[in-house]
């Protein structure tokens, strides 16, 4: 078990997330280790939250990744305002992770890579739901899902069970696809007895260049009070 932080403070935050999520991976904690809470900001300034799968972690130069539709309510929340904040949490492990910085749609052939990388039923489920919009009823998002397989090309069925794509018979749809979510602060949370937690937040800046790509500068770390 991990009772506090290192003293000194780890140089990169991003290293320490991790180890922390192999140990949480390793030990099996929970169904989904890479669970990871995702805050964004609506263009009208609303908040809103959800849980993604955390799918690749580069510590240098630091950033994590998850995938989505980009035309979902995060997905357009995400366009009007890059700014997000996310959230690791290991009951098992009594460790806590909080991450901000930008969102960045991933380069397309990472997400390819990803896309065919998947079972041919998710990625048939990539293209079949408008993730975010209304829905009739469950009924209508089979027979929706069913109809753009027949339109990709895939042999005709009723049941969503009766399709089998062919390994690498669908592309990834245009509007899906990873983020990259480029740190710019972090904060690590260690639980404690009598509630003496460990707590400490690393800070960098994060300049953009003019094609919008960041670049990182140092990492500072700071105890705080728990
Ligand atoms: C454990 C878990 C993992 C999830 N992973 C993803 C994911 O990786 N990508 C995704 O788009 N939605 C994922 N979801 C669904 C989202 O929480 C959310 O319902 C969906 O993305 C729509 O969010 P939005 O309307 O705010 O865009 C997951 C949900 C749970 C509970």
């Amino acid at each position: 078990m991990i009772d506090a932080l290192p003293t000194p403070l780890p140089h990169n935050p991003l290293e320490t997330l991790a180890n922390w999520l192999d140990e949480a991976t390793r030990r099996a904690v929970q169904p989904n280790p890479n669970a990871m809470s995702v805050a964004t900001v609506d263009a009208d300034g609303t908040p809103s939250i959800r849980v993604v799968l955390l799918k690749a972690l580069v510590a240098d130069p630091g950033y994590v990744v998850f995938y989505t539709n980009y035309r979902s309510r995060k997905g357009r929340a995400i366009e009007a305002n890059p700014e997000v904040a996310c959230c690791l949490h290991w009951d098992a492990l009594g460790l806590q992770v909080r991450l901000e910085g930008v969102a960045l749609p991933s380069p397309a052939e990472e997400s390819d890579a990803y896309f065919a990388s998947r079972d041919a039923a998710s990625q048939l489920g990539a293209w079949g739901s408008d993730q975010s919009q209304p829905l009739a009823s469950r009924e209508a998002l089979i027979a929706q899902t069913l109809a753009r397989g027949r339109e990709l090309g895939l042999p005709d069925t009723t049941t969503l069970a009766d399709v089998q794509p062919p390994e690498g018979a669908l592309p990834r749809p245009p509007h899906w696809g990873g983020y990259r979510v480029w740190a710019r602060a972090v904060e690590l949370w260690v639980d404690g007895a009598a509630r003496i937690h460990d707590r400490a937040r690393w800070e960098r800046s994060l300049a953009r260049d003019t094609q919008g790509q960041p670049h990182p500068g140092v990492w500072r770390a700071q105890r705080l009070q728990p």
